[in-house]
């Protein structure tokens, strides 16, 4: 049995929703993305390394300003998933690998580097591409604890870090996760651009929607019954915060059925011991289950994942990384969806202290295309404190 499931998960990766995304809106998201670098990197007053941190104002001024510019089958392609997959592959951007340089060592150097106007090949143009991507799909935020609260975070291997549960980890399993599960904040939508992945290095998706559990088994893991703890990158102040009981699983608009399930799950950070027989049973129901329907997508240059954070699960596969700078290298922007709902009641939770950078804040969404929302008409001002912690050698991807 063990055998088919391997074989499941290797040899039918178009389980994942596919999109293409049409060669000439792909050159147009290039081709504004340069222009823009090209505006922030020329002005005459120095300004441009604060630009390249991705706070400045001027930039996110650029991005709110010139999206609408961006041809409708961007918006198209990139809007959320929309099968039970939860997840869908988009490709593909135009790359060339030798535009960006070597990858870094760590999520430190890669910002750095980026932040280096007079280096030959950096991936500062990048960043805006996903800046784009996300403003077309939603709301791009980061976080103040995590890589600096950059809004466009990298994902490499990094030395040292190889067994850790975590982005910069390598030859440990990540295991299936919802991003940022502890919090009200987390994102709705995870969008993973891939610069490099010269080891065909998978990413697991597994979606709640494809589960099969039981009435009773649902009904036990709709019960808010445990908490979700901030993970160890975070550090140790979050035990002077309550650990409230959460659901894990959750339907949006109806009583129960499948199609409009939702989960937040992390096992790796949700205190098992603490619950009764019966739940655990459920929750280790759940785990088999989110097994059974876990998909790879090998993304290839270009290409970009979408995960839907609320409905699928995501990890990904064990390898060696190269460290001479040719290792795997994706970008990874959270985007909020304001059209969507959550239950009303995450509203109270406390996030365990931990806060959200937010510089883009929708006042309405008046509807476009098919029900795709257009882009947010204002933003609030950037909330940074890069006096936090890093959170980017240890986190998960
Ligand atoms: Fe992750």
């Amino acid at each position: 049995m063990k055998g088919v499931l391997s074989e499941r998960k290797t040899l039918h990766p178009l389980e994942i929703e596919r999109r293409e995304l049409p060669a000439a809106a792909g050159y147009a998201v290039r081709a504004l993305a340069r222009e823009i670098c090209i505006t922030l990197d020329s002005r005459p007053d120095g300004t441009a390394d604060v630009a390249r941190t991705l706070t400045d104002p001027a930039l996110l001024e650029q991005i709110d300003a010139r999206v609408g510019e961006l041809p409708d089958a961007v918006r198209v392609a990139i809007r959320p998933p929309a099968t039970t997959a939860g997840a869908t592959i988009v490709g593909k951007l135009p790359l060339t690998d030798a535009e960006f340089g070597p990858t870094p060592p760590s999520w430190v150097e890669a910002a750095r580097w980026s932040g280096e106007v007079e280096r030959r090949a950096n991936s500062f143009e990048l960043d805006i591409v996903m800046l784009l991507l996300a403003r077309s799909a939603g709301e791009p935020f980061g976080w103040q604890g995590q890589q600096g609260g950059r809004l466009v975070n990298n994902i490499v291997p990094s030395p040292g870090h190889e067994h850790e549960q975590s982005g910069a980890s390598s030859k440990t399993l990540l295991s299936p996760h919802t991003e940022d599960a502890f919090h009200p904040d987390r994102a709705n939508l995870l969008m993973l651009g891939c610069l490099r992945n010269p080891d065909n290095v998978g990413t697991t998706v597994s979606s709640v929607r494809r589960t099969d559990l039981s009435e009773d088994e649902r009904l036990l893991l709709r019960a808010p019954t445990l908490p979700i703890l901030p993970d160890v990158s975070y550090g140790t102040g979050h035990e002077r915060y309550s650990a409230a009981p959460l659901p894990t699983l959750w339907n949006a608009e109806s009583d129960g059925d499948t199609a409009d399930l939702t989960l937040r799950y992390d096992p790796a950070y949700t205190p098992l011991d603490a619950a009764d027989a019966e739940f655990r049973v459920a929750y280790a129901r759940l785990a088999a289950e989110l097994d059974r329907v876990c998909v790879t997508a090998v993304l290839t240059p270009g290409e970009l994942l979408l995960v839907d954070n609320d409905v699928a699960v995501h990890g990904r596969v064990p390898f060696t990384a190269r460290y001479d700078g040719t290792d795997r290298w994706l970008k990874r922007v959270n985007v909020r969806l304001p059209e969507r709902r959550r239950r009303a009641a995450e509203a109270d939770e406390n996030g365990y202290g931990q806060r959200i950078v937010a510089p883009f804040r929708a006042v309405g969404n008046p509807l476009a295309i098919d029900g795709i929302p257009a882009r947010a008409t204002a933003r609030t001002g950037v909330r940074l404190d890069t006096t936090q912690h890093d959170r980017g050698t240890v986190e998960h991807s």
